[in-house]
């Protein structure tokens, strides 16, 4: 399915709507719709069980959007987090020059791709991709101009070159997606954090911002966290919550936003073994991915070879969205540069005494970061097909279908009449509904035939189906419907929900 078509899809289905779409809507801003807000909500539960519940060294925060503004001097956000932007003077359009430099990689590697295609196709079963990407010369020289660009773009990032990114756009002659042009403006810095006014106080001093990162607000907690809950090192703190950026370029539906949600969690080791416990949050983040079912073909590593001032390693969990490889997840051993900076500039100590070495130090902190949103499209386009499946008359139908893990689906079960106006079948039908409903997420529906309100949850990814039918008033028995299987299988009412109640908890995902 196209990506155009999976926006749709969210829109109609009410998972996803553009904000204030009455005014046209706000660029890069989004609105979760009823079944949005349940998949997120679904998602989010997941990620806490797993970090929270499932660790007794890892406890939740809910801390402020806002900060003292210090807060974000000390991390390095008000002097270091930006984007480098460049105008076309033609279209007038904004872009992020790191990104107009790595589309033109990526063009690049689509030119290897089809040569590899071409091979294969010629050479059939004895082709062996490694050997020809490694000896055909055109392939060879190709992926030296990217090796080439990629170690100036690092290079020019890494120093705050804006000259050296520009020069770039220039000597491989990148032009303007919209108007084809090469004129360019220079190159310049842009903070992407968005700031506001507290109270009446004017200026500077009164200059608050909107985080931009969930995970300064754990840093700053990190003590009191600590004593309250007498948690010994290592230990880790989880919080879920908005964060806000000015992304320059904010396209790709919910991939990129300006506000959005992280997942974060800051995890405080012993100074020296850190890279242990890099490793360990490394693998078992990734197991997290897998539980889902998610084909593993689709996530993989990315390790950053560039690493920011304050990390010595830092590694993304990549996922193939319907644009390629992306961002999903960062797992970052951030030292403990955090920590030092807030202890400098609020004058407080941030170490923690440590009784096993009777000795305090600054802990260590590996990090995992996952935007929520982004984990919705994952899921979403993960899960979202056209298909072909027999109908029940035996004929072949097209349908959408969403074959999100049962423990994510935004309704569990659909509970249907076979017919809206026999009162025997709809009066049954409203006492399974009323009999399920504190159990899971149920959703009554009586209107259309049965086939097409099969069809309709098959799109908003409902695992089951239960139909109340004839037969179940004669033996009290209704059918439930597999999404993915098109079984029917008959069960009493009252093992409904023994039945059910297992398949579609979140605790399934953590067999
Ligand atoms: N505390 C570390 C941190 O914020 P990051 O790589 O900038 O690291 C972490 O962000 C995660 O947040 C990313 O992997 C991505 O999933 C999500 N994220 C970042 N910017 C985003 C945006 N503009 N829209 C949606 N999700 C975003």
């Amino acid at each position: 399915m196209e990506f155009k078509d999976l926006i749709s899809h969210c829109k109609e289905y009410g998972f996803v709507y553009p904000s204030s779409e009455i005014y046209d809507g706000l660029s890069a801003v989004y609105d979760y719709g009823p079944y949005g807000v349940e998949l997120k909500n679904n998602i989010k539960s997941y990620w806490w069980k797993s970090m929270v519940q499932m660790h007794e060294n890892i406890v939740g925060l809910d801390a402020a959007i806002f900060m003292h503004p210090k807060t974000w001097k000390a991390s390095g956000h008000v002097d270091a987090f930006n984007d480098p932007l460049i105008d076309n003077k033609d279209s007038k359009k904004r872009y992020r020059a790191d990104q107009l430099i790595e589309g033109y990689i990526e063009k690049i590697e689509q030119k290897i791709e089809k040569d590899v295609e071409k091979a294969r196709s010629r050479f059939g079963e004895s082709f062996d991709r490694d050997h020809f990407v490694h000896t055909n010369e055109r392939i060879i020289e190709r992926q030296k101009e990217i090796d080439a660009i990629q170690n100036r773009l690092a290079q020019s990032l890494k120093n705050g070159d804006m000259e050296g990114l520009k020069a770039i756009i220039d000597e491989c002659g990148i032009a303007c997606q919209e108007s084809g042009s090469r004129n360019w403006t220079e190159v310049r810095q842009f903070n992407l954090m968005f700031n506001t006014q507290l109270g009446n106080i004017a200026g500077e001093e009164g200059k608050l911002y909107l985080r931009p990162e969930t995970a300064q607000g754990i840093f700053v907690n990190f003590l009191n966290v600590q004593k309250s809950t007498r948690q010994k090192i290592p230990f880790g703190i989880a919080q879920i919550g908005k964060a806000f950026r000015n992304e320059i370029v904010a396209r790709q539906f919910i991939f990129r936003m300006r506000e959005f949600e992280q997942m974060e969690m800051q995890f405080f080791v012993r100074p020296g073994t850190e890279m242990e416990w890099y490793h360990y949050w490394k693998e078992h983040r990734l197991k997290w991915h897998h539980a889902l079912g998610t084909d593993t073909r689709k996530l993989r590593f990315h390790d950053h070879i560039n690493l920011a001032h304050y990390a010595n390693a830092a590694v993304d969990i990549e996922f193939e969205f319907p644009f390629g490889f992306r961002e999903l997840e960062g797992i970052h051993s951030r030292t403990d540069f955090d920590l030092s900076e807030h202890q400098k500039l609020s004058g407080k100590k941030m170490q923690y005494f440590d009784p096993e070495l009777n000795e305090s130090y600054t802990p260590y902190v590996v990090e995992t970061s996952i935007g929520c949103d982004r984990m919705f499209l994952a899921t979403v386009s993960n899960a979202l097909r056209e298909e072909t499946v027999p109908d029940a008359d035996g004929n072949e139908s097209q349908r959408v279908v969403m074959t999100l893990p049962p423990a994510l689906a935004p309704v569990k079960v659909a509970i249907l009449p076979l017919l809206k106006n026999k009162e025997e079948l709809t009066k049954a039908a409203g006492e399974i509904f009323n009999n399920l409903k504190s159990s899971m997420m149920c959703q009554y529906d009586e209107k259309d035939a049965i086939g097409r309100r099969y069809r309709r949850q098959d799109a908003i990814g409902t695992p089951y189906c239960i139909t109340i039918d004839f037969e179940t008033l004669e033996n009290h028995t209704v059918t439930i419907r597999n999404r993915d299987t098109l079984l029917q299988e008959r069960v009493k009412i009252s093992d409904i929900k023994s039945n059910l109640a297992d398949k579609v908890s979140i605790d399934r995902l953590f067999d």
